[in-house]
Order: structure tokens, then sequence, then C-alpha cells
């Protein structure tokens, strides 16, 4: 007693199924209500017991047979479609680019990874903060009270709060130092590239300009930490390893001592030349952490010190990439950003070369 198919047979027509529709004809057709296989179980009643003990198991294992062949098959159908689908979706990244509508990166963005990427080395990491700042955290963290003369020095945009306490258009990115320390604990080690306004606007000066603000506290830092670090960092952002420089006195609240450190230059012909000759631009201002700083966000300056730095961004980025006109940097003209941006494609660093 034999039944009248034949599982090889059967395996081949599921197998050169193209779609999920054609197996499911051959399915129903063998294992549908229908179908081949219960029509056989229905005849099983008619049989001897022990006919029937026989062809049940066949019948059974044929089942299991023509239902793993069917699933086996319907997977093989669909992977291929999903095959077929990313096949047809995907994009060739090694295509090369279409200069035309590439955009550049802007010299700020570029002077700015620069920075990070000097910083990041010395394990330094990079902190935020918001634009508009309170009162407390621009000025009298900073130890700037009000009256204070500084104030006056900084050419403030006040913003009016609803509840009448004075905003401001963060003057610098010190108030990211007052952030930080009052959110973390020493040791802390931070730079802070970011956006900084003040009412001033002439060749030189943009009511909205770019700084990048350093702060490290911990328990020894000192003033030759503070020097080594800034001169190791323009050395290599200005990719002159006999970089000539002079640290000067100066003063900010926020620090004490205090100095501003300068590069020397010489301008032949209307060429600007960094790093030798007798003329000296300023670049930076830095110091030691005020220990009333300090205690003004919760940090004990009888155990930590620290030192921190502000630089601006604009004259780091036109001192390097020969920038003359400072209001180029801000005026929106596509040609100039062919002339002096940067190709996305091409983000080669000194440490990359
Ligand atoms: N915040 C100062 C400025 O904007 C720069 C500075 C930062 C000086 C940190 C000392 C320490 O001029």
């Amino acid at each position: 007693m034999s039944l009248s198919v034949d599982s090889v047979d059967i395996k081949k027509k599921i197998e050169n199924c193209k779609t999920l529709q054609e197996v499911e004809v051959i399915r129903l057709e063998y294992l549908g209500k229908k179908g081949l296989i219960p029509s056989e179980m229905k005849l099983l009643s008619q049989l001897s017991i022990e006919q029937k003990k026989i062809k049940g198991q066949q019948l059974n294992k044929l089942k299991t047979f023509i239902e793993d062949a069917v699933n086996d098959h319907k997977i093989l159908i669909e992977n291929k479609k999903l095959e077929e689908k990313l096949k047809n979706e995907s994009v060739d990244v090694t295509l090369p680019h279409n200069e035309e509508v590439t955009g550049k990166i802007h010299p700020i963005s570029q002077t700015i990874f620069s920075i990070i990427e000097i910083f990041g080395n010395l394990n330094y990491s990079v902190e935020a903060g918001p634009d508009i700042e309170s009162d407390f955290n621009n000025f009298s963290a900073l130890n700037i009270p009000p009256h204070h003369p500084a104030r006056e020095m900084q050419d403030t945009f006040y913003v009016n709060n609803a509840n009448g306490e004075d905003n401001v258009l963060r003057t610098h990115t010190s108030p990211v130092q007052v952030r930080t320390m009052l959110k973390s604990k020493p040791p802390i080690k931070i730079i802070v590239p970011g956006r900084t306004y003040r009412s001033d606007s002439d060749s030189t000066h943009t009511p909205m300009f770019h700084q990048v603000e350093g702060l490290l506290v911990n328990k020894d830092a000192t003033m030759a930490d503070l020097k080594s670090t800034l001169i190791l960092f323009l050395k290599e952002f200005f990719e002159i390893d006999n970089l000539k420089y002079r640290f000067r006195p100066s003063y900010f609240p926020f620090t004490e001592p205090s100095a501003e450190m300068d590069v020397a230059y010489t301008k032949k012909n209307n060429v600007l030349k960094i790093g030798e000759g007798d003329d000296w631009l300023e670049i930076l201002g830095c110091g030691m952490v005020n220990p009333k700083v300090l205690e003004n966000c919760n940090i004990d300056s009888s155990v930590y010190q620290g030192f921190a730095f502000g630089m601006g961004i604009e004259r780091l980025s036109m001192l390097k990439y020969g920038i003359t006109d400072m209001r180029g940097l801000f005026d929106l003209n596509l040609k100039w950003l062919d002339h002096y941006g940067f190709s996305p494609l091409d983000l080669k660093t000194r440490s990359e070369i």
C-alpha cells in the first residue's frame, strides 16, 4: 500500500516556484482542506487497523515534509526579495563627490575643530553653555559685582527676564567655567568653544564673535603649567615650532595673577607673517583661577587651585588662514567661502599628515 505521489517531485514543484503565491497554490493542492493529504486522511477510516497505522504514518510524514519544504522555500523567496530591495536602495559611497554641490566648512568651524583636536590630545573635554546667561554666571560668580567697572569694559547686551531679573547675552565663555564647577567636582579639565556677544561693531569687532575658554582645576596646578599648556597649544595651532611669544601681566577679576599672551609678527608688503619679528599681537587672556571664584562655585580653595584662559577664535582664524578683513567671516558671501572655506572631505589636521 503506497501513496500515489512522490515526495521528491513535490519538493521540485515547490522549489520551482518564483513567488509566494505560487508556493501557496501548491500548499493548498496538498495541505488545503480539499487537498490531497486531508482527502487521503479521510479515506483512512475504510482501512484495516494495520493498514490504517502504516498509511497514517506515511501521510503524516509526507505532510510534515511538504510543510517544511513550503516554509523553507517561502523564506528563500522572502530573502531574495529583501536582497533585491537592498540592492536597489543602496548608495554607492565610493562615487566621487560633485564639487559643484558640496558646501565648504567655514574657517571659524575649521578653527574650532583644530582647537578641539589639540586640547583633546591633552585630555581636555568639551563643554557648552547657553548664549543667554544669568547675571550671576556671566558676572557675579566671576568676581565682577554690580557696578564693577569690568562690566562696562564688556559692552553688555542685557536681556529682560519675565521676573525682572537681568539676563545677558554672554559677553565671554567664562560663565561656562561657573556652570562646570557648580555641577562637577575637581579634577576639571575643559575647553568651551562658543558664541559670545558685545555691543561693539567696527572693522575689527563684530557684535557676535567666538571664544574658546579653558579651565583646569586640581590640587596642584601652577602658572608654569598654564604657560606650558598655552605655548604648546599655539605652536601646534600655528604649526610653528619656534614661535616667538611673550606673557604680559594683566588684570581680570576672575584670575589672580592674570596675564595676556602675545605672539610676534611681521608685516611686509601687506603680508602678515606670524611667529617672528618685533611687533606683537595679543592672542589671549589667562591666569590662575581667583580663589573667590572657586568659593563662589562651592569648591574649597584651600584644597583646590586651577588655571583658566580665554581666546578669540576670529583672531586665531584670521592669523592662521591669512584673512585680512574680519567682516568677511560674517558676510555670507559664497565666493568668499569658496576661497577661504575647507572641503568637508578634506578635513586633514596636523596629526593626520
Ligand atoms: N573672559 C576673558 C575675556 O573675555 C578672557 C579670560 C578667560 C581671561 C579666562 C582669563 C581667564 O576677555
